[in-house]
């Protein structure tokens, strides 16, 4: 097969990682990839999808798979669906269920999945009457997309009010002139990503992803600073899981969903059960990071069975242990990142602590290679003792800006494979 990759950060970069590993890949191709990975594929350049659609035709690619959210919404996969190219990734029209939080919310409603009340305000004149229906924390969320930065969880009323008027008066744009209102919910978070093929869900393994710049989850939101999986759940969890991907499953065929590509649903376990924060209909930066890594299957393979509505046939199989990713980021991120921060040793990091990083933020001048973005560089590592190796590697990385949390993962896991073998036991510490 010849594949297109689109996109630019280090989801992008793991995908072509893994693509490149199938025996079914003829040629790869990438358009918009940063410096960290442009080496794995024939670069194509385009502005404009329509364009790119068509070079993509004459160079007979057989598969797109969009990275990121926003040329999704913006209608790439209709443009490569008229050339007849089939794509990882939905038409702008089921793009919405992450393009627009109140489609999300109605879709939810429509086919009782829980999540939060709420309500949805388009006029300023309604905040008052809007905000006395909910008790604080509230959460508010601009409808469309704002580069992750559309959710405000107000503490107090007067922090609900300024920030939500501030919203409809145009904060985002368009984005935020329309705003869901919803009720503060609390408990742990998870990550699923599954496979959608118009008529089968096929969902991987959970994963949680770290969202606040902070350890002990403090701080602001971030595009997130780390990932792991799988995560640990008890029997109930597990069953809530499994209850929740067969009522998704049931919904999209109920409505018909008529695409091929990912639904990620961000989840949270609440004392009343499990409820839908959000939809994505893309694959998780980092979590795609640790689950690209842990996953034993041929991704293409898998891809190919998915365009041919064979997702009921198709098993993924994992490595056994867990999988980790600890993200670096520049100086100042997420505000204001300090781009031009030279990355000098990372070809040793590499080779001495057997890690594999995924390029995100990064640019290479004169054979250098420097910060150019937010995040920077995903570390990850699988297996026994994985946290020490990646912190062991982040230590010594010679990226004096850099920025990352330490407290990514679950070290029980690591204490119990450890135990197991004494040599890796005293260098870890356990
Ligand atoms: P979203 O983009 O909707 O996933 O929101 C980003 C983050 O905001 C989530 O991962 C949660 O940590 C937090 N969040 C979103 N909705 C809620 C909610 N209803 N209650 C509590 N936290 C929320
Ligand atoms: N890790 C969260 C996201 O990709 O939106």
């Amino acid at each position: 097969m010849k594949v297109l990759i689109y996109g630019s950060g280090a989801r992008e970069h793991a995908l072509a990682w893994k693509i490149k590993q199938s025996p079914l890949l003829e040629k790869l191709y990438l358009c918009k990839p940063n410096d960290g990975f442009s080496e794995l594929g024939e670069v194509l350049e385009s502005e404009n999808f329509t364009e790119l659609a068509e070079i993509s035709r004459e160079k007979e690619i057989d598969l797109l798979v969009a990275g990121p959210e926003d040329p999704l919404v913006n209608g790439i996969v209709d443009e490569f669906k008229k050339v007849g190219i089939p794509a990882i990734g939905p038409g702008k029209d089921w793009a919405m269920l992450e393009g627009s939080k109140s489609f999300a919310k109605k879709f939810m409603q429509r086919n009782n999945i829980p999540t939060a009340s709420y309500e949805i305000i388009t006029d300023i004149k309604d905040v008052y009457n809007v905000l006395e229906k909910f008790t604080v924390p509230v959460v508010l969320k601009a409808d469309g997309l704002a580069a992750g930065k559309g959710v405000h969880i107000a503490n107090t009323r007067l922090d609900a009010e300024r920030t939500l008027e501030e919203f409809l008066q145009g904060k985002f744009n368009e984005a935020s002139q329309k705003v869901v209102v919803e009720e503060f919910l609390e408990g742990p978070e998870l990550s699923l990503i599954a496979l959608w093929d118009g008529n089968n869900l096929l969902p991987f393994i959970p994963a949680r992803d770290y969202k606040k710049l902070e350890e002990g989850d403090k701080g602001p939101n971030t595009g997130g600073m780390g990932s792991y999986c799988p995560v640990s759940l008890d029997l109930k969890e597990y069953q809530e899981l499994e209850q929740y991907i067969k009522k998704l499953e049931t919904a999209l065929k109920n409505e018909k969903a008529d695409f091929t590509g990912v639904v990620y649903s961000g989840l949270i376990m609440t004392k009343e059960g499990l409820k839908v924060l959000e939809y994505n209909m893309r694959f998780g930066d980092p979590e795609i990071q640790p689950l690209l890594m842990h996953l034993d299957s041929d991704l293409l393979e898998i891809f190919a069975m998915a365009v041919n509505k064979e997702l009921d046939k198709a098993g993924l199989k994992w490595k056994s242990g867990q999988t980790f990713c600890v993200v670096a980021a520049a100086q100042g991120y997420p505000q204001s990142p300090e781009k031009g921060g030279e990355i000098k040793n990372i070809e040793e990091i590499i080779k001495d602590h057997d890690v594999t990083v995924f390029f995100a933020g990064v640019k290479k001048q004169d054979g250098k290679l420097f910060a150019n973005g937010g995040r920077v560089l995903s570390i990850c590592q699988t297996g026994p003792c994985a946290q020490k190796y990646i912190y062991d590697a982040l230590s010594e990385l010679d990226f004096c800006d850099k920025v990352y949390r330490k407290d990514i993962g679950e070290v029980s896991l690591s204490k119990e494979v450890c135990r197991k073998n004494e040599k890796c036991c005293d260098s870890c510490g356990f």
